[in-house]
């Protein structure tokens, strides 16, 4: 009994210091958890996609997904419609202890199938965590959980959640961040450290997107180019392969009944572990990742609604002439979902000049050896060294 009421307190105190190094105090910097009321308008509508209440039904909404003839633009609305609400928007918001930046700020956005925890893996920090090496790179970093996932609100999955409103919210985000609200939040929150006590304005900001974060990413800079310094967009590139996998790859199951069940409402699916390694693991399985990176991303994986698919085409090849900064793509070799399962000699470098005419430096950088999920895979660290050098090359 009393061994067992050790064990238990060994536990509590051991989960209570975890939160709190996780919270707090990291290595090359110090962070804060937010919560972050963002009041968001935007367009919406109600799509002609099925309701999904059961794993059959999930199954059959990523069959109709993936069928050529169903289509995804506006040929599939019924009604046009506004969504205009105050959303809680999870977020955590890190500060370097020595800012060789100067206060450059990047904004993360997480793609689908995660939340924020995509870019601070606690699973071997030093080697997986994006937020950790870009501290120790100098610069403060921003991760937030998307409309519908982790620990932000999860509304209707059908018509609420839909791409121009989370551009919307990253658009707010973005605002907070440059007129000093986001620095005031985390100064007056429950865990502030005084690290952030002195902080003003971020003197940059520089917008990070992965996969369905990165359409976000791309469409934003694109439709507001002055409200970035520079961009960097992970696991995604338009071309004939983008999504060509289809909805199928994912093997969802319904969300609130999967195993593990979580508490979503109708219309949210989740994938299983092979849809997992489908989508977000690639290369040589001996040597670009290990059975312990797979199974942290399955122990981190999230639902998605599916009103997000029908709506991302409003996020693609938007043409951007306010844009006036840099963009890397990052793109990893065999990325499966982005580019079937090959991106090199995929990017076309004239499209992307087309898109963002007036960018100071457009680049195609390929990570060898990856798949989708970059920091999951055992080369990471390097991997994010060649967004610190394209920045660095670019005054960021
Ligand atoms: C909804 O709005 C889009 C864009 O403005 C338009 O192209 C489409 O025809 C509209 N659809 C309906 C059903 O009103
Ligand atoms: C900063 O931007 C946010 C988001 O748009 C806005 O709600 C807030 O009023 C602004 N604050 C200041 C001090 O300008
Ligand atoms: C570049 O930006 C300027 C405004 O700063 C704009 O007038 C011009 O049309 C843009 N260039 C292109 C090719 O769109
Ligand atoms: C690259 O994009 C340009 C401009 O959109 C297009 O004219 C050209 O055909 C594309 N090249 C290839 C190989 O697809
Ligand atoms: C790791 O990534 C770096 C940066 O892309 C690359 O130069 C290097 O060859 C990679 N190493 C391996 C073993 O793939």
């Amino acid at each position: 009994m009393a061994g067992r009421l050790t064990a238990a307190s060994w536990l509590f105190s051991n989960i209570a210091l975890a939160s709190l190094v996780q919270s707090s105090h990291r290595p090359s910097g110090y962070c804060v958890q937010l919560d972050i009321p963002v009041f968001a308008t935007a367009p919406s509508a109600i799509y002609d996609i099925p309701q999904v209440n059961d794993d059959i039904e999930a199954t059959a909404w990523a069959i109709f997904d993936a069928t050529w003839s169903t289509p995804h633009g506006v040929q599939n609305i019924i009604t046009n419609t506004t969504t205009s609400d105050t959303f809680n928007i999870h977020a955590q918001l890190c500060v370097p202890k020595s800012s060789g930046k100067n206060g450059v700020l990047q904004i993360a956005t997480h793609g689908v199938h995660y939340d924020s925890r995509y870019w601070d893996s606690t699973y071997k920090p030093e080697e997986h965590s994006y937020v950790e090496a870009t501290l120790k790179a100098g610069y403060s970093i921003l991760t937030y959980d998307r409309l519908g996932t982790g620990q932000s609100n999860h509304p209707d999955a059908y018509n609420v959640v839909q791409a121009p409103l989370e551009m919307e919210i990253l658009r707010q985000i973005t605002l907070m961040a440059r007129n000093g609200t986001l620095y005031d939040l985390a100064e007056k929150s429950q865990d502030a450290l005084p690290a952030f006590n002195e902080l003003e304005f971020p003197s940059k900001v520089v917008h990070v997107g992965h996969s369905f974060g990165s359409f976000l990413t791309s469409a934003f800079i694109a439709n507001y180019g002055s409200l970035t310094d520079g961009a960097i967009i992970t696991g995604y590139l338009l071309s004939p392969y983008l999504g060509s996998a289809g909805s199928t790859s994912f093997s969802v199951e319904y969300a609130a009944t999967g195993s593990p069940s979580y508490e979503r409402p109708s219309g949210y699916v989740v994938c299983q572990k092979s849809g997992i390694q489908n989508i977000f693991f690639g290369g040589d399985p001996k040597t670009a990742f290990t059975p312990e990176l797979l199974d942290y991303a399955v122990d981190i994986k999230q639902p998605v609604p599916i009103g997000e698919f029908a709506s991302a085409f409003w996020l693609i090849g938007n043409y951007g002439p306010s844009f006036k900064g840099p963009v890397q793509y990052l793109l990893p070799e065999f990325d499966f979902y982005i580019c079937r399962g090959d991106c090199k000699g995929v990017a076309n470098m004239t499209a992307l000049a087309q898109t963002y005419p007036n960018a100071s430096a457009i680049e195609v950088a390929i990570q060898p050896n990856t798949g989708h999920a970059l920091p999951l895979h055992n080369n990471a660290t390097a991997g994010f060294q060649l967004i610190y050098d394209f920045l660095d090359r670019h005054g960021l």
